[in-house]
């Protein structure tokens, strides 16, 4: 079995995954999204705090399959540097106790392998990937064959939402409270302007979008909340399915996934629907709770590289914030 360990924002997980058959054996999450909620967003020095105690306590949970551990696993790259040394200071600790290996995991390939937690891997897959910290396309064609073809400029897809949240004292995180208040809303009604809707550039941008929201809020009362937040949701994901329809017609899908935080939206979902209906291409997606960050997807993109004998020695593993896959 693999122990994997997840603290690169503001969750803190830890799970067990049997190696011959990707079964997920032990899964725990503690997240810190109350504790942020009062500031509108994470506190990386609260984070830090946060898994130093969270994370050990779960550890606890797991003794009683520490004699059957081959490897420890953990999020090094991308992240919040002061949260994934948390990690990766248990990771070496756990390491060094048990005298197993470290394997090294990429959080952006753990959203992709979010999709196959204890199923066999269905690749090659183009993938929209639509977290907190990131929005781009990849092509996944094999386990070390992924490459980034288009990504966002300035702030993510789950960031702009977070961001809106915030302006209307909403809290943290802020997509699923947009989600429930755009339900009651009319899309239509403010006309924002999709984002790079005139570039032939395939990339995203999620800035000048966030600013006009904040000036229809500025000009807005509480009623026009609803709204707002409908028009804007329905403009973030227009502009994704355009760029893509854009990126289709030299790429046309076969199959098409979406993973990360925001996934779980149920608008942006059926709208990929509707647009990779015509190419007749599968939608596959990530259950609900693995959507989210968690220590499932870590463990079996963990499971992968044990196979493949990729092993990092303590003295060489690092954090970063590098978004290369
Ligand atoms: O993947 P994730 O848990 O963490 C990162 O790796 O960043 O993604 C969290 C992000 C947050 O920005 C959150 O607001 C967004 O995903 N999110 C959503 C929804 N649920 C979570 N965005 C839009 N609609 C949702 N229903
Ligand atoms: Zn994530």
């Amino acid at each position: 079995m693999i122990l994997s360990i997840e603290s690169s924002c503001d969750d803190s997980a830890v799970a067990i995954t049997e190696i011959a058959t990707r079964r997920l054996v032990f899964h725990k999450k503690i997240s810190q999204e109350l504790e942020h909620s009062v500031y509108g967003g994470v506190v990386p020095e609260l984070a830090s705090r946060l898994h130093a105690e969270a994370l050990p306590r779960i550890l606890e949970l797991c003794k009683p399959y520490f004699s059957e551990l081959k490897a420890v696993a953990v999020t090094t790259t991308p992240g919040l540097a002061v949260t994934l040394i948390e990690g990766v200071t248990m990771a070496k600790a756990v390491s060094i106790a048990l005298g197993i290996p470290i394997i090294s995991v990429n959080h952006l390939k753990g959203h992709i392998y979010s999709l196959f937690i204890e199923k066999e891997t269905e690749l090659p897959l183009t993938v929209l990937l639509v977290s907190g910290g990131h929005t781009q396309v990849i092509e996944a064609k094999s386990f070390d064959d992924m490459k980034v073809v288009a990504s966002t400029m300035d702030d993510s897809f789950g960031e702009s939402f977070d961001k809106v949240a915030k302006m209307m004292d909403l809290g943290y995180p802020g997509g699923p409270e947009i989600e429930n208040l755009a339900k009651g809303g009319d899309r239509k009604r403010y006309d924002f302007t999709i984002p790079l809707h005139q570039s032939p550039k395939i990339a995203f941008s999620y800035s000048g979008l966030k600013n006009a929201v904040r000036l229809a809020v500025l000009e807005g009362t509480k009623e026009d909340y609803k709204d707002i937040a409908a028009s804007f949701e329905h403009i973030a994901v227009a502009h994704l399915t355009q760029k893509l329809k854009k990126y289709f017609k030299a790429n046309p899908p076969k199959k098409f996934a979406i993973v990360g935080g925001a996934s779980a939206n149920m608008y942006l979902r059926g709208q990929i629907e509707k647009l990779i209906a015509p190419y007749g291409a599968a939608l596959l997606l990530s259950e609900l709770k693995y959507c989210s960050d968690n220590a499932a997807m870590i463990g079996r993109v963990a499971v992968e590289m044990y196979e493949r004998g990729m092993f990092t020695l303590q003295n060489e593993l690092k954090v970063s914030s590098r978004s290369e896959l």
